[in-house]
């Protein structure tokens, strides 16, 4: 047995511990998170067993049907941040407005979430995720809603859970990308993927075609091309369908992951606070990049919780490709 392996908390210990001025705030509202995240991995490897499968028979504030592992995963985020004495306003994905820890419990963080992320694939056993991004509440001011719309530039630290063929934890606070392996055995989230880099161009591209005849002109160019020879050489296809897979699997090998506007969602479809911001915070710390067609994903200044936006994300040769194309249709 390993008698000095790097766990999660210890490596965010290590990293608190170059900031002198540090209290460890953000040490403790990281452990609420793991606990959340071990809990949820827990529960989906025994879903079906546990009769965790299926809805409740409700619509979220997106309009989609609500699983029961949806519940169950918010209400782990929800009440493990709130009892961790680090956070003031929680933003959730299956939660109409913003949340306010009461003042006895309330800490300086201010976290958004998709708690469960890939729901259309939890009962056929395919990977699904959670993600999270982190900003401090401004300080020397009194607490406000509005504080939650605050810009990915502005994050401290984001990262994703990934329930697949194994549990992994990818985190950045602000200084690279690491990724943690759940041990089952022992509990403990396990450093594997230390300094993630994403490939500067790769060989797989990931979008949901089905919605072709919705696209503008420059994204059926650029997919076009991908599978045009004599435009270069030719891209895998790759969708998963649950972001965090896609996106994982687009840091470890390269290429593109698009959600694109569509005709019929004109914003596209993925949540800015809680999917996008998150993913383009790693992407860009892993040497990739993330924009939404005109301006990077960090640089947009949110104007309410729930709101999307376009994406493309991945390698930095890739995305730059379907940029240009896009400018050349303006
Ligand atoms: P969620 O399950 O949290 O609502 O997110 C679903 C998202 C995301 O995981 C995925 O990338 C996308 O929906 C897939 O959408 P399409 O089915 O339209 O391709
Ligand atoms: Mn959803
Ligand atoms: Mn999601
Ligand atoms: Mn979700």
């Amino acid at each position: 047995m390993e008698s000095d392996c790097i766990t999660l908390t210890r490596f965010v210990l290590a990293e608190q511990g170059k900031v002198p001025a540090a209290t460890g705030e953000l040490t403790q509202l990281l452990n609420s998170l793991q606990t959340a995240v071990k809990v949820i991995s827990s529960a989906v490897r025994k879903a079906g067993i546990t009769k965790l499968f299926g809805t409740v028979g409700e619509t979220n504030v997106q309009g989609e049907e609500v699983k029961k592992l949806d519940v169950l995963a918010n209400e782990l985020f929800i009440n493990m941040l709130s009892s961790s004495y680090t956070t003031a306003l929680l933003i959730s994905e299956e939660n109409k407005s913003v949340i306010e820890i009461e003042t006895e419990k309330r800490g300086k963080y201010i976290v958004a979430f998709d708690p469960l992320d890939g729901s259309s694939n939890i009962d056929c056993l395919v990977s699904i995720g959670s993600i999270f991004a982190i900003w401090k509440k401004p300080e020397n001011k009194a607490l406000d809603v509005s504080q939650a719309l605050q810009p990915g530039n502005k994050v401290v630290a984001a990262g994703y859970a990934l329930y697949g063929s194994a549990t992994m934890m990818v985190l950045s606070v602000g200084n690279g990308v690491n990724g943690f392996m759940l041990d089952p055995s022992i509990g403990e989230f396990v450093l594997t993927d230390k300094d993630m880099k994403i490939p500067k161009k790769g060989k797989i591209y990931s979008i949901n075609e089905g919605y072709t005849h919705l696209w503008d002109d420059a994204i059926k160019e650029y997919v076009q091309n991908k599978k045009d020879p004599s435009k270069g050489p030719t891209y895998n296809a790759r969708y998963v369908g649950s972001m965090v897979a896609d996106v994982h699997r687009t840091i470890k090998y390269g290429g593109i992951f698009i959600y694109p506007a569509t005709k019929a969602s004109p914003s596209g479809k993925l949540r800015l606070l809680y999917e996008c911001i998150p993913m383009a915070y790693l992407l860009t710390q892993a040497g990739g990049s993330a924009s939404n067609g005109t301006i990077p994903i960090l640089d947009i200044q949110p104007t309410s919780i729930h709101e999307r936006s376009p994406i493309f994300l991945g390698s930095s040769e890739d995305v730059e490709e379907i940029l240009q194309i896009i400018q050349k249709h303006k």
